[in-house]
């Protein structure tokens, strides 16, 4: 399902609040967004953004049944047991090893590339954003960025902020580790300019598998194909070497100089406080194009929780179906909403020998935990996490079954910080208000 026929379906199932008014991307958008989603509030579509003629959708994934639906399923345990049959259902000594057997049936059908060339898009015409106080520059939170090595036509599909630096220029924020970074070290070795496209609007289990925990050098593409159980519909850039799904709204292609880098500016981070990197590849702009009428989805960051908490639960069943073939002896594993990004895992095992250390070393050996920060074992599958008790559970939790990686910031985790981020008192209070209204004038939605 593309991102617009998803948008509809939520607005069928009134999940989907219309702001008809004018809004301000900078900071009345993340107002109203940051209060949806601290109130489990519906997804908000923006038609009219001040200064630009693209709509804007923010919190479209920020439940569990917005989130499943995303992915073809009613709730996120359901896609999570979908997917474990589905792994079950093939041999394999490992999940990466059964995932890939998986995706074996996804068919691809190239398109002509005429058909993406939808119509020359106005970089003007993209909207200012700007989430917290701080930010100096607009940035996209939901771009899917593909990218390739130099000697294979393996794409790797990853979900990174992309910054606005101007009318030809942009930032990609790529973590130590991540695929694109990967590629962009092989690009630099050769001496060359890596190429990239950029996807704004790319179809929701796209944007799903851009950011989940799949194997290295697995293909995001066929995986979301799978999950949406179609074919792969995709066609030719058409100024860089590189091939991009059909479906997305908006697609920027551009040349990334392997040499020269530069500081994208604050952003507002989970840990409420600002982050940013100052050494953010820049791409060079060669080719733009978009729909007749753009949609552009978008998440903020800040203090949890947010939407993004949910992408983490979703990804969280993913653990859960690959553990089962990779590690069976773990029979339960559990991730509190509000921890999302910090690493932290509680899982119960029905060896009842095994040690947090012996466990924490087994997972860290499993591509998509290697990033795990800190291992609570459970001996008790009563006491078992909820988004209520996790924090009492933690704090009385013996030593000895704690495992915790040098960098863990439970200690931040567990110490309520005042955020740092804050937005103006009389923007929220107009927000507010503005809320009132076009929950008024809109069908009732769930909840009211
Ligand atoms: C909302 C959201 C924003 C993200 N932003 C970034 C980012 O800016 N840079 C990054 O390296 N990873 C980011 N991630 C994490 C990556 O998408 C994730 O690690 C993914 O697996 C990366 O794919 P890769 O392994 O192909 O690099 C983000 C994840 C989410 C859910």
């Amino acid at each position: 399902m593309d991102i617009r026929g998803f948008v509809e379906s939520l607005r069928g199932c009134r999940e989907l609040l219309e702001i008809p008014d004018e809004v301000d991307g900078r900071f009345e958008l993340a107002v109203l967004t940051d209060l949806m989603c601290k109130h489990e509030g519906p997804g908000l579509l923006f038609s009219r953004v001040k200064g630009s003629n693209i709509s804007l959708a923010t919190n479209l994934l920020g439940s569990d049944r917005r989130m499943a639906n995303a992915l073809g399923h009613d709730n996120l345990e359901a896609f999570g047991q979908w997917l474990t049959a589905a792994l079950a259902g093939v041999k394999g000594d490992s999940s990466a090893q059964r995932l890939r057997l998986l995706l074996r049936s996804v068919e691809r059908e190239q398109k002509p590339s005429t058909c993406f060339i939808k119509q020359q898009l106005n970089l003007d015409l993209l909207p200012e954003l700007r989430f917290w106080p701080a930010e100096q520059r607009s940035f996209f939170t939901l771009a899917v960025v593909i990218t390739s090595a130099p000697d294979s036509n393996i794409q790797n599909y990853g979900l990174y902020r992309v910054g606005i630096v101007d009318r030809k220029r942009f930032t990609l924020n790529l973590l130590p580790g991540s695929g694109a970074g990967r590629h962009l070290e092989q690009w630099r070795s050769m001496g060359k300019s890596m190429p990239v496209a950029i996807l704004l609007g790319a179809d929701p289990a796209l944007i799903f598998a851009a950011a989940a925990p799949l194997p290295p050098d697995f293909s995001e593409e066929h995986f979301s194909a799978f999950i949406n159980q179609g074919k792969i519909q995709s066609c030719h850039c058409q100024t860089v070497p590189l091939s991009c799904p059909i479906s997305a709204q908006i697609i920027i292609e551009g040349w990334v100089d392997t040499e020269s880098v530069m500081d994208e500016g604050p952003f507002g981070c989970y840990t409420g406080d600002y982050g940013g990197s100052n050494v953010c590849p820049l791409v060079e702009i060669s080719g733009l194009s978009m729909v007749s009428e753009p949609l552009i989805p978008l998440t903020l960051a800040g203090p949890l929780p947010m939407e993004d908490c949910w992408i983490a639960r979703a990804n969280l069943e993913i653990i859960r179906a690959r553990l089962r073939v990779d590690i069976p002896e773990i029979n339960s594993i559990e991730m509190p909403l509000e921890a999302a990004f910090y690493g932290l895992y509680f899982v119960t095992c029905i060896d009842p020998l095994v040690s947090v250390d012996e466990l924490s070393q087994r997972m860290r050996s499993l591509d998509y935990l290697a990033r795990m920060k800190t291992l609570i074992l459970l001996h008790n599958t009563d006491d078992f996490v909820s988004e209520t008790n996790w924090r009492v559970l933690l704090k009385n939790i013996p030593t000895a079954q704690i495992w915790q990686d040098g960098a863990a910031d439970l200690g931040m985790l567990m110490n309520t910080h005042p955020a740092k981020l804050q937005h103006d008192a009389r923007i929220i209070e107009k927000m507010k208000n503005r809320l009132r209204i076009a929950a008024t004038e809109s069908t009732p939605l769930k909840g009211q």
